[in-house]
């Protein structure tokens, strides 16, 4: 093992001596890497190290573009939306079938209802009958010990909105699970919820100690651990858009709009019944919901987390989405669970976090729950319509080749020339590398 790559006593070095120790350790210019992480630093020093804290070790920032999405019309109220995605043509596609929806009524959602949920899980020495005989004084001292915790969020309308259990001494023996369900109102939540079961975990342990007539298997309880679960199925909306089929209008090679209709509506049963494209398919919706996810400041690896699971809810992973033609109307819609905050965490924290939630005007979490799943769908719509008309690769090739140029720094004129010349013709890095290189030579014979 080469001992320099190996560190003690790393947390307490200061940024520059992380740094310093890194660069000299893992690059071979150590000087340009330490100027170049530098060189991202933030001028302002208090907006800097607001950064620095949100994370640990920190050495510098990893920007990442904003983007928004104009033209965004939910529910009859129009939206700029705030994007950050790595992804060439993700915002490029939301800004089109967001324009394409704002012409046809806009996109609809509505929240169907708003509940986390979070477990004890623990190993029991007595029976179920035993555990339901037990459990309504348990949940009695449950929910009175831990009211301190919960009076804040109930004076906000939220709170504890259930306390159940559940057995599964049949896949394990002595597994149990005491079930909550909480109202976060306008918070993700996770430290509130994370607290109370903590809380929960200390009064059930309690109870098995102290609780009268009970034999000794039954005074042994074993808490594995306190969690909320990040699978919400009851914090649920529902995105559509719709529209009389003619009013599809046309598509790229003279398609009419029955013919879209049809196609589109087959694309989405493919995605119902292959796993394989309904992966891709739901990686689509989940470069809209990310993207905004990430610009308000929420957890997108949560959502990802619930999506996928709801997706498989039925014993078969599948498409999130669904389509129908009937009667002549076209109906593209999503139900998925989504748990986002739009106060505290990161929301309150991150400077373009708040002013990407003041974008859109400053939302409770429900607003926010119909935007991003809005943003979702019609970034699948998108998909769905560049993949049974032209091919993704159109539109993704426009970016790549202006990545390409870019990289190649490449002026505005030869960008112009470039992208008149590559309007017919595939894209690749050696192709433009050597396009660039005959209008440089041509311009050199001059
Ligand atoms: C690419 O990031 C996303 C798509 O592959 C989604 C899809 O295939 O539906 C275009």
């Amino acid at each position: 093992m080469n001992s320099q790559k190996t560190i003690s006593g790393f947390s307490k070095l200061s940024k520059l001596g992380k740094i310093k120790w890194l660069v000299e350790n893992f690059f071979k210019d150590p000087e340009s890497v330490m100027h170049e992480l530098k060189s991202y630093w933030l001028e302002n020093e208090a907006d800097q190290k607001l950064l620095d804290g949100i994370s640990e070790n920190t050495i510098s920032n990893y920007p990442l573009p904003l983007s928004i999405v104009p033209n965004f019309v939910l529910n009859g109220a129009t939206y700029c939306v705030p994007m950050v995605t790595e992804e060439s043509s993700v915002v490029a596609a939301a800004s089109s079938a967001s324009k394409f929806w704002m012409e046809r009524g806009g996109i609809h959602a509505e929240v169907l209802n708003n509940l986390k949920i979070g477990h004890v899980h623990f190993y029991w020495g007595g029976s179920e009958e035993r555990f339901a005989a037990l459990f309504e004084p348990m949940r009695i001292k449950l929910i009175s010990e831990s009211k301190p915790l919960v009076d804040s969020m109930e004076k906000r309308g939220g709170g504890l909105k259930s306390v159940s259990w559940k057995s599964f001494i049949a896949q394990e023996p002595g597994l149990f699970q005491l079930f909550v369900q909480f109202d976060t109102r306008d918070s993700m939540g996770a430290n509130f919820i994370n607290t109370v079961l903590e809380q929960f975990s200390a009064s059930l342990q309690d109870f098995f100690k102290n609780q009268d007539g009970l034999n000794p298997e039954e005074r042994e309880v074993d808490v594995i651990m306190s969690i909320l679960s990040n699978y919400t199925p009851d914090c649920l909306v529902r995105t559509w858009v719709e529209c009389p089929i003619d009013a599809l209008g046309s598509f790229p090679g003279k398609m009419d709009a029955l013919t879209f209709a049809e196609r589109f509506y087959h694309a989405v049963r493919i995605a119902q019944v292959d796993p394989f494209r309904a992966c891709t398919h739901n990686k689509g919706i989940f470069n809209g919901i990310d993207a905004v996810a990430l610009a308000t400041g929420n957890d997108f690896r949560s959502i990802e987390a619930c999506g996928h699971t709801y997706a498989s809810r039925l014993g078969k992973y599948q498409s999130l989405s669904q389509c129908s033609i009937d009667q002549g109307t076209f109906r593209f819609w999503m139900e998925l669970p989504l748990a986002v905050g739009t106060i505290g965490g990161l929301t309150s924290l991150h400077p373009i976090a708040k002013r990407s939630l003041e974008m859109l005007e400053n939302p409770g979490a429900n607003d926010l729950m119909m935007i991003i799943a809005s943003a979702g769908l019609i970034q699948n719509f998108a998909a769905l319509r560049s993949l049974i008309t032209t091919g993704i690769q159109q539109g993704h090739m426009r970016m790549h080749l202006n990545n390409v140029l870019i990289q190649s720094g490449a002026t505005e004129e030869e960008k112009k020339s470039a992208t008149l010349h590559f309007s017919d013709k595939t894209v690749s890095v050696n192709s433009v590398k050597s396009y660039l290189e005959m209008l440089r030579s041509q311009r050199i014979n001059i």
